[in-house]
């Protein structure tokens, strides 16, 4: 038979998991750690050691899926006899096929006989995809499985990860790394990670730790959770931050007493129309005889020029990824040291604690509400707290062009 060889040289920490015998891995790791491309070289491996196999390659989400498309066909390289894109499916010439999931849609997973699993970004699939979806495909065929993600604090994929540390569960071996033990990414890129991201975000991140809570953005929110709302009071002054409802968000204004720094009132209306919206921000500013920060990218610069016209003391923000980072990160800062307080808002509260970090494919922190939810809420109170503990000067990150932040981008 012709010998196959196929080029790729694993780091150490990598090598580790390929010379598991175990028949069910569980790899929890930092980002950026090797976890996708160690495990399309074990699952093409997989398909040339037995051929006539079937392998599933199942991801979250279908654009996930799609990246390992393309990572796979390059570690297959040479053994391909069959790339069918529009299935999502990879023939090779062991006659083995390699397929590509997404396990958000699970019950069209059902009833195949698998060989191999490899459930990338696992700690994001839900326990059901596995348990009712997945695991019984492996039944007939006595197939392998292979986990591997970033954990997301204490969920199902911590549960899998425990099952290989004990003795009772033989057919489970679980490791853990930290993104350091990848030799191809840059020591001081982590240092850096190390110094701006949050402890737990860094800790959950890069130190793959499964911590009690998920690593969520904002910390301490409930302690920051004080008094009442107020009415304007002499030698006082304020602070408006006003995040423009642009499509078919909201518009939410949060007026914060910089003396005290406590959010004194509140406004979040849906009302898409520019001058109706300035209207509602003129009787509020002038009431608190307020300043103003919004954010002035894009559609927003032109509304900042009307708001000035109306006789509003305002300032632009411009919105870059690096300054929104910034600008969250620093909430998150004023938070955490309950340097700010704002009385019960329900819906500031909400979108509080369901916001979120995500890493880009570059490795950058990209913070966002989840998909489909709002945040509004959280832009407008980290307008108002920017301005309060700076010496105001509207931030311009140099290096990047303003975008959009509504656009939540790739991943
Ligand atoms: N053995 C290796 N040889 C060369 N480069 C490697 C190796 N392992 C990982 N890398 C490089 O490290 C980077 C991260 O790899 P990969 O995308 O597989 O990591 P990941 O853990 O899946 O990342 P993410 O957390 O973003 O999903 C890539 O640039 C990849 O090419
Ligand atoms: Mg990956």
């Amino acid at each position: 038979m012709q010998k196959i060889t196929i080029k790729y040289d694993p780091h150490p920490a990598q090598l580790q998991l390929h010379n598991s015998k175990a028949r069910f891995r569980v790899c929890s790791t930092g980002r950026r750690w090797g976890k996708t491309l160690a495990c399309s070289y074990e699952i093409v491996k997989n398909a040339l050691e037995k051929p006539g196999s079937l392998n599933w390659w199942v991801a979250p989400v279908y654009n996930q899926s799609i990246i390992a498309y393309r990572l796979l066909s390059n570690a297959a390289q040479g053994v391909i006899s069959q790339d069918l894109r529009s299935l999502r499916r990879l023939e090779l010439k062991t006659g083995s096929a390699i397929e590509f999931k997404s396990a958000d849609n699970y019950n069209a997973l059902r009833g195949v006989g698998i060989d191999m699993l490899v459930i990338d970004e696992a700690a994001l699939v839900n326990r059901e995809a596995w348990e009712s979806a997945l695991r019984p495909t492996l039944s007939d065929t006595k197939g392998k499985a292979v986990f591997i993600s970033t954990p997301k604090g204490r969920n199902f994929f911590f549960e899998l990860f425990a099952r290989g540390q004990d003795s009772g569960y033989p057919e489970w071996e679980s490791f853990t790394f930290p993104t350091s033990a990848n030799p191809y990414i840059d020591p001081l890129e982590i240092e850096e990670a190390k110094k701006t991201l949050p402890d737990n975000v860094f800790r959950q991140e890069y130190l793959a730790e499964f911590l009690e809570d998920s690593a969520g953005v904002f910390r301490n929110i409930k302690n920051c959770i004080q008094g009442d709302f107020e009415e304007p009071q002499v030698n006082h002054s304020y602070v408006i931050g006003w995040d423009v409802a642009k499509h078919e968000d909201f518009s939410v204004m949060v007026v914060l007493d910089t003396v005290i720094n406590h959010v004194v009132a509140f406004d979040r209306f849906n009302q898409v129309d520019y001058t109706l919206q300035i209207e509602r921000l003129k009787s509020l500013a002038k009431k608190y005889n307020a300043t103003v920060l919004m954010d002035s990218t894009g559609v927003g610069d032109p509304i900042l020029e009307q708001v000035i016209k109306n006789g509003i003391n305002a300032e632009g923000f411009q919105f870059t990824n690096t300054s929104k980072q910034q600008l969250i990160e620093h909430l998150s800062v004023q938070l955490e040291q309950q340097n700010i307080t704002f009385p019960y808002i329900p819906e500031l509260v909400y979108e509080l604690e369901l916001f979120q970090y995500e890493m880009t494919r570059a490795g950058n922190v990209r913070y966002s509400a989840p998909q489909g939810y709002h945040d509004d809420c959280v832009i407008a109170l980290a307008l108002a707290c920017w301005k309060v503990d700076t010496a105001f000067s509207p931030f311009v990150a140099a290096d990047v062009e303003p975008v959009d932040y509504f656009d939540k981008g790739e991943f």
